[in-house]
């Protein structure tokens, strides 16, 4: 192991820490712009109950509503605009991963005058990287992609049917402040996509990893456990704090780092899925619980020893021996029952999806991330036709 690693990211989480937001943005800015999504925020009341803390504050506020899921880069140059229009100088962000995504783009692109797509990885001969951006407070309002924590930030270009990410260490929010009673609206279909989504930011990690990461293992194992225990009860009961406590954390968890560092790993699934979603607009974690499975039995044989720690651990199968395949096929079975149970799709056919544009997926996928050589890479390295053959084994 070799790495490098460091998350400025302050958290201040437990329910009720909403009433603190005026107070924390007071120590980065005088005018905020709050941004947000569709719409749930208003009905929920939260927008208001922020409002009301900023204001007690002593800050000021403009709006950027609207975000949509799957952000477009027009949300983000819409954002910077109303920025500079407004003189904001800090980003307060209530939503899910798609409006903190958007916010975090809009940080930089405020302070920068060309298009905000040069900052998103895809294909271009010179990416631009922002070396200043305003300050962003991130309030999730959804349990999901670990947005929150983390510096990635990934945008669609709806015209030329991109979706690809920016990662750096610009990006990171100087506060998360996370109140898990802010996400007992969410309904049952999302909260089920947070846990297909926060479980597979883990298994991306832990089956895509290079040798001897013990530590992060056991951190992935415990967030796929805890999402496994404590995500059905969150679906069950949405009113349930507790239950959205522990999904909200794991969310945080699986994506602060703690759990990649060092394992050196790519995010295939992912690559994959954010194509398939430029196409078809489709919910992210949607794409991933069709696409993870299916990937996982590709590469089983690839690092056996691997899939079959996964089964033991978090399904307690009992292997016959370290290589024991039927094991670990049983392992991702059990997994897929899983994901089946909390009704999301496991088929592209269940969202209408044929195998039309399999190829052309895969091809726009290595446009965004390749190993120089016409594969993407994770373990193990895929080709076209090894893309393909996933797309039509989830088909
Ligand atoms: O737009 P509003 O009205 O807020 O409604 C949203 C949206 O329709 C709704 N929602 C959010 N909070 C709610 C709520 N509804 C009721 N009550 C609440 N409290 O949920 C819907 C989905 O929201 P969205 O933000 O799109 O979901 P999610 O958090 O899953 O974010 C998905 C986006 O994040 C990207 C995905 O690709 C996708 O674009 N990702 C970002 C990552 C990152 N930055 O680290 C990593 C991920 O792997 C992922 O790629
Ligand atoms: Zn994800």
């Amino acid at each position: 192991m070799n790495f490098e690693f460091q998350n400025p990211t302050r958290i201040i989480f437990g329910a009720g820490t909403i009433t603190r937001l005026g107070e924390v943005v007071s120590e980065y800015g005088r005018k905020a712009l709050i941004v947000t999504g569709g719409g749930s925020v208003k009905r929920s009341g939260v927008f208001d109950n922020v409002v009301a803390s900023l204001k007690a504050a002593g800050i000021e506020y403009a709006e950027c509503s609207d975000v949509e899921p799957n952000p477009r880069i027009t949300s983000v140059s819409r954002g910077a605009d109303i920025v500079r229009a407004e003189g904001c100088d800090v980003i307060v962000v209530l939503g899910g991963g798609s409006v903190m995504d958007a916010s975090k783009v809009i940080s930089a692109a405020a302070l920068y005058d060309g298009n905000p797509w040069d900052m998103i990885l895809h294909g271009q001969e010179e990416v631009y990287v922002p070396t200043e951006a305003l300050p962003v407070i991130t309030v999730p309002t959804l349990a999901a992609t670990g947005s929150e924590v983390n510096c990635g930030a990934v945008i669609t270009n709806e015209e030329t049917t991109v979706k690809s990410f920016i990662q750096i260490p610009l990006l990171y929010p100087k506060v998360a402040v996370m109140d898990p009673e802010l996400t007992v609206s969410v309904p049952k279909d999302q909260t089920a996509y947070g846990v297909c989504d926060l479980i597979t930011h883990v298994t991306e990690s832990y089956l895509n990893g290079v040798d001897n990461t013990p530590v992060q293992d056991r951190l992935a194992e415990g967030v796929i456990h805890t999402a496994m225990e404590w995500g059905p009860k969150a679906i069950a009961d949405g009113n349930d704090v507790e239950a959205r406590a522990q999904v909200m954390w794991a969310a945080s968890v699986a994506l602060i780092g703690w759990a990649q560092v060092g394992t050196d790993a790519p995010y295939p699934v992912h690559m994959m899925e954010h194509t398939v979603s430029a196409y078809h607009d489709i919910t992210h974690a949607a794409g991933l619980s069709i696409i993870n499975p299916a990937w996982m039995r590709f590469a089983v044989k690839s690092n056996t020893a691997k899939y079959v720690q996964f089964a033991e651990r978090l399904f307690g199968l009992q292997a016959k021996s370290e290589g024991d395949l039927d094991c670990a096929l049983e392992g991702i079975n059990r997994f897929e029952e899983f994901l089946r149970s909390i009704d999301c799709p496991t088929r592209f056919s269940e969202l209408g999806i044929t195998d039309e544009l399999f190829e052309t997926y895969a091809k726009d996928t290595l446009k965004i991330v390749s190993d120089g050589k016409g594969n993407l890479p994770g373990r193990p390295f895929l080709s076209v036709d090894d893309m393909i053959e996933i797309f039509r084994a989830a088909l």
